[in-house]
């Protein structure tokens, strides 16, 4: 069920803010959604996404900038008048209505009278066909969820606007609801535009996903990308974890660039690298967790040439069943975090023990050292203190 037949479904906003008094909640923003896309906006607490939303359904009026649905300039018009719909984390279903006539809601206001058809494809699309005539305290937290966006998407909006719609949900329906969600969004076919906090909730979902920091979007691109490309330290930390190490620019090698931390040096290609890269100056060199393999010191000697290397002490190790979690101290860097995949156990690998850290140059990535390493992390200064200096 194709809702849209022509390519006027981009979302285009064009130097949108919003500040409140002196506060800017959103900095000037470029940002194209494509039609048919599933975006996500990523952020922490108060980084600007609900206001980022807002703007675009009409419930905020942007201080600056345009908000445009393909050709049309939507920026003054009321919400009622845009073809958006928003569904919140709080879906508040009439309580005294049952199923079918939430779901009818939209077509009854505007006069529609033979609405069964619509409303029976509709409950089919979100799979509560049998509970058409239940009343919402009779649903699942979950089944009320997929009552809003049924009750949302009968207006055939072009883009549907989603505000931590999940947020309610434990985290086992959650997940259940992530895949649903996506199914629904292809089946459609129209722009969804998902506002979340959680990283692993927008990487589930998203073709493309913009991380929200402070007002502003901080990186945009495909879930893989950002992941395996973070540009800043606040990316690198906020997707998954990242070892970020203070390195500095030794010399240049063919397409790599080689660095020194400690006493010894790491490889890093020039590609990967969004820092500025003159000799003597100082980069974060990053590895994920995952990239990285540990060989117990005694067996340094049968470490492949060509790979990175540190030297380390193991600290910490947590056996979660599919893979080990270590935490390994090294001269260069305290706390290193290393994944191992529960494929063979090296007993010798406790705390305490020598080991060596060792990855592929090519996964290791460069970010300027001018920033803070740890932006993004659990517990780091809050957002919105960066947005209000
Ligand atoms: N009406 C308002 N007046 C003043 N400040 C506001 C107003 N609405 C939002 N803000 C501020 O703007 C910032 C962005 O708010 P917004 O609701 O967009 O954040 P968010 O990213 O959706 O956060 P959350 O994940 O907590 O929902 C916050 O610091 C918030 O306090
Ligand atoms: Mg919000």
């Amino acid at each position: 069920m194709k809702t849209t037949s022509d390519n006027s479904g981009d979302v285009r906003l064009s130097g949108i803010s919003k500040t409140y008094g002196s506060f800017t909640a959103v900095h000037p923003l470029e940002l194209t959604v494509p039609e048919g896309s599933f975006f996500a906006l990523l952020g922490a607490s108060g980084c600007g996404k609900t206001t980022t939303l807002r703007m675009i359904a009409g419930l905020e009026e942007p201080t600056t900038g345009t908000v445009r649905l393909g050709d049309q300039d939507v920026t003054h018009l009321p919400p009622y008048k845009r073809p958006v719909n928003t569904v919140f984390q709080s879906y508040a279903l009439f309580p005294h209505l049952d199923i079918f006539e939430n779901v009818a809601f939209g077509l009854r206001r505007r006069g529609i009278k033979s609405v069964k058809k619509q409303v029976e494809d509709m409950l089919e699309l979100v799979q509560l066909g049998e509970q058409a005539r239940k009343k919402p305290h009779q649903l699942s937290g979950g089944q009320q969820q997929r009552v809003a966006v049924a009750r949302a998407l009968i207006n055939h909006p072009k883009v549907l606007l989603l505000d931590e719609p999940l947020g309610a949900l434990d985290l086992k329906l959650r997940r259940q609801m992530q895949l649903e969600l996506k199914r629904i969004q292809t089946e459609v076919g129209i722009t969804f535009i998902h506002v979340t906090h959680d990283q692993e909730e927008a990487m589930t979902m998203a073709d493309t996903v913009a991380v929200m920091n402070g007002g502003r979007v901080e990186q945009l691109g495909s879930p893989a990308d950002l992941y395996e490309n973070p540009q800043s330290t606040f990316v690198a930390n906020f997707l998954g974890t990242s070892n970020l190490i203070e390195a500095e620019v030794d010399t240049k090698n063919g397409d790599d660039i080689v660095l020194r931390a400690g006493g010894g040096k790491l490889v890093l290609p020039e590609a990967r690298c969004s820092a500025p890269t003159t000799a003597g100056g100082k980069v974060l060199v990053g590895i994920r967790p995952e990239k990285i393999s540990l060989t117990h010191a005694d067996d340094a000697g049968e470490i492949p040439e060509g790979r990175n290397r540190l030297t380390g002490k193991i600290a910490d190790a947590s056996f979660i069943g599919v893979s080990t979690q270590y935490v390994v101290d090294s001269p260069v860097c305290d706390e290193l975090a290393v994944y191992v995949q529960n494929v063979e156990r090296d007993g010798r690998l406790v705390p305490g023990a020598d080991v060596v850290l060792h990855w592929s140059p090519a996964h290791t990535f460069g970010l300027d050292a001018a920033q803070s390493l740890l932006a993004g992390t659990v517990g780091s200064a809050g957002t919105e203190e960066e947005v209000a200096a």
